[in-house]
């Protein structure tokens, strides 16, 4: 037996016993020829002494060995004298005192310290590198441990409701519907190619056609974006459809689904039922579709202040259809000049023309636009924004939505600035659930000039705004909601249309994707429903992101055991490659090579 334990488990009541471990060597010290090991597995740390006044030999090869080596000790379970004692560990009464030592594989020296303090603060690249050294880390090790709890109490969860795991297939077809696709080619096939799934959305549809009724899956999903630290070009979803369900159903579903995970992976009860803000008001309030609860710094409207104004700037916007909207930064006024520049940067990477703003200060509203504005203008901003000495006033002018995103993105900034001079705290564990719910079915395209679905082309409308559909097609209603947690959006689904004539209807009059290129995409799916396709909703969520909220943490990366960078780069194995030109002409492809390199 290479042990009798693991390193977590010996404790006074064990004192006398023989027994062996193994695992990495922590740490070790020499206190004055005595030589102790920090021994750790899985589990935890035990301590090893070495006494080479006992046993030389043995002393002198403790004595040569280097972390995070791997070896089998066996020896006697000891008391640790007074003072001695590290009440901090399961195991911290007592110490193995060595007998035996056997080296299992030597290790070179770590690139970088393997505790949690020290692996945060190296570059998280070198980490990628040596991702099998990092995940030795303890908080990693929790991590991956927190998702297979989050996991298995979902597949726990939904075995429990009647819902069956079915596996659809990672290669489908290309029908572009949102992200841009990963290809794969067909070698039988010259010419043709698969696309990765970007989630089984279809699938899912097809199954409740095929009489499942209650279907989930732990889904690997694959999307071509921009990487960030809440996306990966490889995610997992928790993907879930149901038969004769409402939108009510689908909620209470839900709820317990995390309300189960939240108590299976922290112990903690979370409150139910959520409650819900329409789209519309989160984009009013928060100015964005999943708002960070935890904090205020809403945003007002003044639209209807403005609409005169001889402040040209606001008095336009209005004019040509747009909102003014504001926000009180309260107790910002002390922002530099580098700080309210950055800020203004972010504004205009969002499209604004400027950020104007006020400082007050010393009982005076300091801003090279308050001239402008007149007493009673003054006076509706004073009240509805409840200014005070020390606040700082933000504006944006611009269509409506974009003028509720830009103040949305400065609200998320300025409640970093808060937390930067410690006048705001925001916990990990102050837990807002949200479900946001009556989006726009469809969204207007200003570059296309046309229209686009709002979640994609099966959510169905809401049934009041169906008339609707083809007369005013923004006015419409989907049967859409996300579910939004401390700002991030864990997970978001819809009822579907389950008629093809209503299906047709969206595709082919209000998305206006031709008819062949209709039926040669989803041609399929619209016979399936001519079959009795019963009516049906679901939702998918992020697992990555649940977990990643469990753990405290807001990038995905940390509770993936193997991601890819900001780049799409795995480090630790080397991708993408070049492949040889044998096996690209098996696949009958060329490659033509940009003629910039790629920003
Ligand atoms: P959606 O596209 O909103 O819906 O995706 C559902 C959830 O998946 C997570 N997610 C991601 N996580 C990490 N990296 C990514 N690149 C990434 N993209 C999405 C998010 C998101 O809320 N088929 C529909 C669901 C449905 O209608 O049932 C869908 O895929 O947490
Ligand atoms: P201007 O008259 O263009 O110099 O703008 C005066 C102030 O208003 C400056 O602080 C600008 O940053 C700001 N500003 C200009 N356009 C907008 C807008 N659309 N929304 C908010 N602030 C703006």
């Amino acid at each position: 037996m290479k042990r009798t334990h693991h390193c977590a488990q010996l404790t006074k009541a064990d004192l006398g016993s023989s027994v062996s471990l193994s695992g990495w060597i922590d740490s070790i010290r020499d206190h004055g020829g005595i030589i102790f090991i920090d021994l750790r597995d899985r589990m935890g740390v035990t301590q090893v002494k070495f006494d080479p006044a006992e046993n030389p030999e043995l002393g002198a090869r403790a004595a040569r060995l280097r972390p995070e080596s791997v070896i089998s000790v066996w020896g006697k379970v000891e008391g640790r004298p007074e003072g001695m004692l590290n009440p901090s560990l399961v195991t911290g009464e007592i110490e193995v005192d060595a007998s035996g030592l056997e080296l299992l594989n030597e290790s070179e020296t770590p690139p970088f310290p393997l505790d949690d303090a020290g692996g945060d603060k190296v570059n998280e690249d070198l980490r990628l590198t040596y991702r099998y050294l990092d995940l030795r880390r303890p908080k990693m090790r929790k991590n991956l441990v927190a998702r297979h709890r989050a996991t298995k109490a979902i597949r726990d969860y939904f075995d429990q409701q009647g819902f069956i795991e079915v596996e659809t297939p990672a290669l489908f077809k290309s029908t572009p519907e949102g992200a841009r696709e990963y290809l794969v080619p067909s070698r039988i096939h010259p010419g043709q190619f698969y696309a990765l799934s970007q989630s089984p959305q279809q699938f899912k549809q097809i199954l409740m056609v095929a009489g499942v009724e209650r279907y989930f899956q732990i889904a690997r999903c694959f999307r071509d974006e921009d990487l960030r630290s809440d996306r990966q070009m490889e995610f997992t979803q928790v993907d879930v459809e149901a038969s004769f369900v409402d939108r009510e159903d689908i909620y209470a579903l839900f709820e317990g689904m995390l309300k189960r995970v939240w108590s299976e992976v922290l112990g903690t009860e979370i409150g139910t039922p959520f409650p819900r803000m329409q789209f519309r008001e989160a984009m009013d309030r928060y100015g964005v579709d999943k708002p960070d609860m935890r904090f205020g710094l809403e945003l007002k409207d003044f639209s209807e202040t403005f609409r005169a104004s001889s402040f040209k700037v606001f008095q336009g916007a209005v004019a040509s259809g747009g909102a003014v909207k504001a926000m009180n930064a309260k107790g910002l006024a002390d922002l530099t000049q580098g700080e309210i520049k950055g800020l203004e940067e972010v504004a205009k990477s969002l499209g604004a023309k400027g950020l104007a703003f006020i400082r007050v200060e010393g009982g005076e509203w300091k801003s090279p636009i308050v001239k402008f504005f007149s007493e009673a203008e003054k006076a509706a901003l004073a009240s509805a924004l409840d200014i005070a000495d020390g606040d700082m006033i933000f504006f944006a002018a611009a269509p409506w939505e974009k003028a509720c995103a830009i103040l949305g993105r400065i609200r998320l900034e300025a409640a970093a600035l808060l937390q930067k001079r410690g006048k705001l705290t925001l916990r990990p564990d102050d837990w807002r659930f949200l479900w946001v719910v009556d989006f726009p079915l469809m969204s207007y395209d200003e570059d296309t000039k046309g229209y686009v679905a709002t979640h994609h082309p099966f959510t169905a409308p809401v049934p009041e705004d169906l008339a609707l559909l083809d007369s005013n097609p923004r006015a419409v209603r989907g049967q859409h909601y996300d579910v939004v947690l401390n700002g991030m959006e864990l997970g978001g689904g819809s009822i579907r249309i389950h008629q093809p004539a209503v299906q047709k209807k969206v595709f082919e009059d209000v998305l206006k994707i031709p008819a062949d290129v209709v039926e040669s995409r989803f041609g399929y799916m619209l016979r399936a429903f001519t079959y009795g396709a019963p009516p049906h909703g679901g939702i998918a969520f992020g697992l990555d992101r649940i977990v990643a909220l469990l753990c405290g943490t807001t990038s995905i990366r940390d509770v993936i055991a193997f991601p890819k960078t900001q780049k799409g780069q795995d480090l630790m194995a080397g991708s993408p490659t070049h492949v040889t030109a044998k096996q690209l002409s098996d696949l009958h492809i060329a490659v033509v090579a940009p003629k910039e390199p790629l920003a």
